[in-house]
């Protein structure tokens, strides 16, 4: 069966159960990624991955993991689709003779796909990330209050005392997504759920660049005849590979992403104007390793992601759906 073959809602079916099931499995530590990335050196509440999870579930429970979450389970479907079928049609419509294309038309067709894609993805990375952080700000702040009280201890046993009582921790308001949406539309306008926008695309398109070629190639290396498709599983691995690989490539703008986007700052964290202000405040402050944090988590994140979407292609959910055409499991 040859790619342009299958039919485009097929894909947006494959892309969409692919991108609810991925989202179910590797959600909190996407949510450990955003978390490791807005911290501060010298004011860190996260020492690795491991550390932010387990902390993450003594304070806020196993669902506080998932908090965010609701936001990817509704809009993945639709980006996905998007990003899959844009990819698909400029790949068709870049090939003439109906054959393979050349890296380059492959990586135009990619990049096409993610400048399409990021009209979904910025509002929906806006708000996961607003929900993401929230548990970190109030740990910061809770260990801040710690802090300074127990060095008023040291000096001071009596105005500590009163000082202790005085201070209060708000607890993080649990807003929605709806919420948070509904005030930054009213006060900003639409614009305001497209700020990082332009860190967005600098982020997917570099991604999708190096993505789609490389799957392509891997997977093409796993062919048993040129007529023939590769075993699923080689499309799963090519999957895993090409999107771990891209997710660290473009790491760095993840990082600036992150921080424009993240609203709610905890104490002594700086606020950023744009892309360049905030690179340029990162490698002052933080210096250039700064742009790796998360780097780990995002390869763990993506590689299954990618590897789940490959792996739906190919059974062809979508197409069973649609006309009940036959799964194709694990024979080749
Ligand atoms: C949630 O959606 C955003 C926006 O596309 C994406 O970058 C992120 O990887 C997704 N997270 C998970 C766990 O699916």
């Amino acid at each position: 069966m040859s790619q342009q073959q299958i039919s485009l809602p097929a894909k947006l079916i494959n892309g969409g159960i692919a991108g609810i099931v991925g989202v179910t499995c590797v959600f909190p530590i996407d949510l450990a990624k955003t978390r490791l990335q807005n911290q501060r050196q010298g004011q860190q509440v996260y020492k690795s991955m491991m550390d932010c999870l387990v902390k993450t579930v003594r304070s806020e429970g196993y669902f506080g993991m998932y908090r965010g979450a609701a936001v990817n389970l509704t809009l993945v479907t639709p980006e996905k689709a998007i990003k899959l079928a844009a990819n698909d049609f400029f790949r068709h419509h870049l090939s003439n003779t109906g054959k393979g294309l050349t890296v380059f038309k492959e990586m135009l067709a990619g990049c096409a796909a993610g400048m399409c894609q990021v009209v979904i993805t910025t509002p929906m990375e806006m708000l996961k990330i607003q929900l993401q952080d929230a548990g970190r700000l109030a740990a910061q702040q809770q260990k801040t209050v710690v802090m300074t009280s127990t060095k008023l201890v040291a000096t001071n046993a009596v105005l500590s005392r009163s000082y202790n009582s005085g201070i209060v921790v708000s607890a993080p308001r649990a807003v929605s997504a709806t919420q948070i949406a509904k005030e930054l539309v009213q006060t900003q306008g639409v614009k305001g759920l497209y700020r990082g926008l332009g860190a967005t695309l600098m982020r997917d398109v570099p991604f999708s660049i190096v993505y789609f070629p490389l799957f392509a190639n891997l997977n093409n290396l796993g062919k048993p005849s040129p007529e023939e498709s590769s075993p699923f599983y080689w499309a799963f691995l090519s999957g895993c590979i090409a999107g771990s690989t891209a997710a660290v490539a473009v790491n760095p703008c993840d990082v600036v992403k992150t921080r424009l986007q993240s609203l709610n700052k905890g104490c002594n964290e700086e606020t950023y104007n744009g892309v360049v202000d905030c690179i340029s405040k990162i490698m002052r402050k933080e210096g250039p390793s700064a742009f790796l944090k998360g780097a780990g988590c995002r390869a763990l994140v993506i590689a299954p992601l990618f590897g789940i979407a490959q792996v739906m292609y190919f059974v062809g959910v979508g197409e069973y759906i649609l006309d009940n055409s036959p799964l194709r499991m694990l024979s080749a």
